[in-house]
């Protein structure tokens, strides 16, 4: 068993499923004792639990909803508590999306979109920094961003507008941060086989259109992000800050631009 991560203390947002759950697993392998995040239904964030336990690991799953800030103060609080001390990585990755025109966007579908998506990771990296520096502690955030930090997407305005936001987020509190030990970085997924991703995943014909999109010829697994997601959190990384690592099969190199 590796231990690149051991005696860490790791919370992960939206760790029950897809790209959160392969990082919870992973980081779980490592040596980390890991805070699985989650909103709703508990049965996904238990099974992760339940799978770091039987792998002789430490799991807690903690219900709260990123895009409140009652909630973020709570998820802390007992991150603290269950773990021993302070969280010294935190991994943004909870997100959602949902296609809209931008001409029929309702006000509550982009507050919801910006809310998880940016606003969580400010919270979260908020409180997540705030107990370090009190304490004079080192540690790392890892935000999971996407391709379309950069690429504009049709009817995703929200979704893209924030990921934008999460690539200025990362870079101005990384030199926010620097003085006090805590690295900050992104890792920007591609098209990922994800529960988000389950239309693409079944519907044969979007999912040709969308690898005709990738160099590479093919989606990605939630376990390539996570990789990334360790080797940043890790020590290997420790002059990376600030910056964006793209794990999208070459998705972001203009693909549809032909010879
Ligand atoms: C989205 C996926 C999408 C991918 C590539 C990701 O950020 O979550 O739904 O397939 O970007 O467009």
């Amino acid at each position: 068993m590796s231990s690149t991560h051991t005696g860490r203390r790791a919370v992960i947002t939206g760790g029950a499923t897809g790209i959160g759950k392969a990082t919870a697993l992973r980081l779980a392998r490592e040596g980390a004792a890991v805070i699985v995040n989650y909103v709703g239904e508990p049965g996904d964030a238990a099974e992760v639990v339940q799978e770091v336990e039987s792998g002789g690991g430490t799991a807690v799953a903690v219900e709260a909803d990123i895009s409140v800030e009652e909630d973020v103060g709570e998820l802390f609080r007992r991150a603290r508590a269950s773990l021993g001390g302070p969280p010294d990585l935190l991994v943004n990755n909870a997100g959602v999306e949902s296609p809209k025109p931008l001409i029929e966007m309702e006000l509550t579908d982009w507050e919801k979109v910006i809310g998880v998506n940016l606003t969580g990771a400010f919270l979260c990296s908020r409180d997540f920094a705030r107990a370090l520096v009190e304490r004079g502690e080192p540690g790392t955030i890892v935000n999971v961003s996407s391709v379309h930090e950069q690429i504009p997407w049709p009817t995703y305005s929200h979704y893209c507008a924030s990921k934008a936001g999460v690539k200025l987020f990362t870079g101005t509190i990384a030199r926010e941060l620097a003085e006090h030990g805590i690295r900050v970085v992104s890792v920007a997924p591609g098209a990922i086989l994800t529960p988000i991703n389950n239309e693409l995943a079944e519907d044969p014909e979007k999912r040709a259109e969308i690898i005709a999109q990738i160099p590479w010829g093919r989606l990605g697994q939630p376990e390539e992000i996570a990789a990334a997601v360790s080797w940043l959190a890790s020590e290997e990384a420790s002059y990376v800050t600030g910056t964006t690592l793209f794990v999208d099969g070459g998705m972001t190199q203009y693909p549809g631009v032909k010879p």
